[in-house]
């Protein structure tokens, strides 16, 4: 990290924790140059990003003063040191006890990385199950293997032509869900000790991708804000040898950040310039609670270099298994390592969907479901002002169904973990999204469950553990 981001970094925690109360006059130029031993230079530069952050304002002729609402502004990913080198990653053992203790049905699932079954068109969609396995050809056990059934990477590229983008059908390939298509794609394009960008924080399956693969990780940091932190991937890309990067550019999992076009585009043109693939995981990309998708980087690429990867378990089908990616340049790859791997994606799943697809009312039901996510949004956020202690902070995202909270000082995110799942509540603890087990003093929630008295009750009681842990 520069002096000046070490520095603004440094003021941010001091105005976050209250140190510093809103409408306070910011340090002067000297006083900080002499207690830190900076140059002037050094002083703007952090006052700029502090600026820029949201969180201090300048008064003319008078200095700099902490902002009415800084709390609300600020990115609320408090950005862990960037590991100086790769690293290797070690987080299995501490996603997996995480992911059991909150198996339980009787646990209220806020740990959850899955919305409610109950938001989805289940019967319909078996309706197409079984009207698609009555006509299934006894040759389609041969003709849909990888890249997969025909119907549907039709419809598929019919979707992706509905943003804009002209998808070879060639170029999909179905896969298990969304997670086979990005350890796939991170197979074809990395051999063991390569080094891969991820996110910090970021979805903790990239970062067993890589323990698995032998594979060494960088974290490029990311804020609840504006998402990836695009000068420290150029940094990176000067200073290690990174052959892939593995990014979420819409609703990011778990800080809710979309990147804006213009920084997709620059994402892109950085890759472009560095020949090096981006796999982009947009499993989220459609549960957008405005009025339009936000387009994937995907949408900017010429060179083939972004493999864009998503899945119909977030918003049609969960338990079908049915992911795909848009491999660009690298299908051919994919495609071979499928066949090596699982062969197949399941043939009656895929032909039940692309039946759906075509005469189900998928759209339709995309609305109802984005129409449900913002409505449980509104009614987690008002329940966690309700609840919540003045000192704790989240996120209000745009699309998706995770909030990512930052903890009130000293309360310790895996301890509180231990404690709500004592008291029937699963949370999903910041470390698991981080290969330094970094974020201690945050949680990301689930908000895709319909609300009823016993989650109210569930985040009234989670707030109250985070009081009595803060005392
Ligand atoms: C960010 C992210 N990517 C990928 C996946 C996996 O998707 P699928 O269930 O389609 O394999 C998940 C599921 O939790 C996720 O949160």
């Amino acid at each position: 990290m520069k002096r000046f981001e070490l520095l603004a970094n440094t003021m941010a925690d001091e105005i976050r924790s209250g140190r510093r109360l809103v409408g306070s006059r910011m340090p002067s130029l000297r006083q900080l140059t002499t207690q830190h031993g900076v140059s002037q230079s050094t002083v703007f530069r952090a006052y700029y990003l502090l600026e820029e952050w949201g969180l201090i304002r300048a008064r003319e002729r008078s200095g700099y003063y902490v902002a009415p609402g800084a709390a609300l502004k600020q990115p609320l990913a408090s950005k862990p040191p960037p590991a100086l080198a790769s690293a290797r990653v070690e987080i299995s053992d501490l996603v997996f006890s995480v992911l059991e203790a909150a198996k339980h049905p009787n646990v209220v699932p806020f740990g959850s990385a899955f919305p409610s079954p109950k938001l989805f068109p289940l019967q319909r969609l078996a309706r197409s199950l079984a009207h698609s396995t009555r006509l299934i050809s006894p040759w389609s056990t041969v003709v849909d293997l990888p890249p997969g059934n025909e119907q549907l990477r039709r419809e598929i590229s019919l979707r992706y032509m509905a943003m804009g983008i002209a998808q070879p059908m060639e170029e999909l390939v179905v896969t298990n869900g969304a997670l086979e298509a990005l350890n796939l794609c991170l197979m074809a394009v990395t051999r063991p000790g390569d080094v891969v960008a991820i996110e910090s924080p970021g979805f903790y399956a990239a970062l067993q991708a890589i323990e698995r693969l032998d594979l060494r990780a960088v974290e490029i940091p990311v804020d609840s804000v504006s998402g990836l932190d695009l000068e420290a991937l150029a940094h990176a890309f000067e200073t290690q040898p990174i052959r892939a990067c593995w990014f979420m550019t819409n609703f990011q999992n778990p800080t809710g950040a979309t990147m804006s076009q213009e920084k997709k585009k620059a994402l892109v043109e950085l890759l472009a310039r560095h020949d090096v693939p981006l796999i982009e995981d947009d499993v989220y990309g459609e549960l957008h609670h405005g009025a339009a998708n936000p387009l994937p980087a995907r949408v900017f690429d010429q060179k083939g270099l972004v493999m864009h990867c998503s899945s119909f378990s977030k918003t049609l089908a969960p338990g079908y298994r049915i992911g795909w990616v848009a491999a660009g340049r690298f299908a051919g790859k994919v495609q071979r390592l499928k066949l090596m791997t699982t062969l197949s994606a399941s043939i009656p799943a895929q032909a039940g969907i692309a039946d759906y697809l075509q005469h189900g009312g998928y759209d339709k039901h995309l609305r109802k479901l984005r129409g449900a996510l913002r409505n449980q949004l509104d009614t987690m956020d008002a329940a966690l002002h309700r609840w919540m202690p003045a000192d704790s902070h989240w996120t209000r995202p745009s699309g998706g169904y995770f909030v990512w909270v930052r903890l009130p000082h000293h309360v310790d995110a895996m301890q509180l973990h231990r404690l709500a799942i004592e008291n029937g509540i699963s949370i999903a603890p910041g470390p698991i999204f981080s290969a330094q087990h970094a974020f201690r003093d945050h949680i990301r929630l689930n908000f895709g469950h319909p609300w009823d008295e016993r989650t109210e009750q569930a985040v009234k009681t989670l707030c109250s553990l985070i009081k009595l842990s803060s005392q």
